[in-house]
């Protein structure tokens, strides 16, 4: 019996390449890039798949992989895992890998797009010119906020929250800017202590003094949610905030109101709390820049990422360690050989 992949919704053809050249057959859920995969559809399919290969549009719950009996392993087209209940699986037994470190620079030159265009107001302009609005010059037209040193001589601070690989990458390209920056990571004080791109700031004070706010943690159950009200009103009502991470971070619907009241100068966003809806009254905020979800989207990261979430499915397939495995422990685990044990019978 020939061994199923199951893909949730397609991707790229470098990875399907690395998928159908293993031998196994390939069964793409969706293949409509603009629709959701169905619940009914994929409960079903998983029941017999050996592999898994979800993007994060797709909940990969404890249900969905209580029913997965063959299941060798889960591949997520994605750095990030907060679609997958990453313990449920180590509970049975099964492997879930991940794409991190290829969409690193992609997503931290995104960050820097937006900073530019909210800061800037790029959106607003353009859409002044396709307008055909654009009549006469004038000195006040579309005044923005200066990102450099501006002719005061001062340095505009930037607050990275999250001190990983993408908070890192934001800091570096801050150098050009001449910019300050102050990161925020309990998990990282000891990088930012020995980081030469960023100085350690506590949250509060973070938040107090930056002049730009980018997310780059992990949604985790400590940080959903970690900007609402209380925070908002922290900041500067000249400042800005990016998230290029996870839209849960935010508490969205406060988020319309700061905007709307002018707690902040303005915001800038690729994720969103109830992905791809935007809450009640966001898109109608002017002083905002929205894109979809679009922080690794290159050409060239996009389809690194599928050959390696296909990689990790091959590896998974072949009862190997995935090379990007987030659930590292499961392999030493009982529950795990007694799943593997299973399939050789
Ligand atoms: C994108 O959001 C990712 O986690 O890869």
């Amino acid at each position: 019996m020939s061994l199923k992949i199951v893909v949730t919704r397609r991707i790229p053809d470098p990875g399907l390449r690395i998928l159908r050249d293993s031998g196994a057959s390939v069964l793409i859920l969706q293949n409509n890039p603009r629709a959701p995969v169905d619940r009914a559809a994929l409960m079903s399919a998983v029941a017999d798949a050996d592999v898994l290969v979800a993007l994060l549009t797709e909940r990969i719950d404890d249900a969905l992989l209580a029913r997965a009996k063959r299941l060798r392993g889960v591949a997520n087209f994605a750095v990030g895992y907060n679609n997958i209940d990453v313990d449920a699986a180590t509970r049975l037994g099964i492997p879930v890998a991940n794409t991190p470190g290829v969409l690193t620079e992609t997503t931290a030159d995104l960050t820097w797009a937006l900073l530019l265009a909210i800061a800037r107001r790029i959106p607003e302009a353009h859409n002044y010119m396709v307008r055909g609005e654009y009549q006469m010059w004038g000195p006040e037209l579309f005044l923005g906020e200066d990102v450099g040193r501006g002719p005061d001589g001062e340095h505009r601070t930037l607050g990275i929250i999250g001190f990983g690989r993408i908070g890192q990458a934001v800091a570096r390209r801050a150098r050009g800017f001449d910019m300050r920056v102050v990161a925020f990571d309990p998990n990282m004080r000891d990088a930012i202590a020995a980081s030469h791109d960023a100085e350690w700031s506590e949250f509060d004070d973070l938040l107090r003094q930056s002049d730009f706010v980018s997310l780059h943690a992990l949604l985790t159950d400590e940080t959903r949610h970690l900007i609402g009200e209380r925070e908002l009103r922290l900041m500067k009502q000249r400042a800005y905030l990016i998230n290029v991470a996870r839209g849960e971070m935010i508490d969205e619907r406060v988020l319309v109101r700061a905007l709307q009241e002018d707690w902040i100068a303005g915001a800038a966003l690729d994720v969103y709390e109830r992905e791809p809806a935007m809450a009640q009254g966001l898109a109608e905020c002017r002083n905002a820049v929205f894109v979809p979800h679009i922080g690794s989207a290159t050409h060239s990261t996009r389809n690194r990422m599928a050959t390696m979430a296909a990689t990790n499915a091959v590896a998974h397939l072949n009862v190997q360690q995935a090379p990007n495995p987030v659930n590292h422990a499961v392999y030493d685990s009982a529950a795990y050989r007694e799943r593997i044990g299973r399939l050789a019978v």
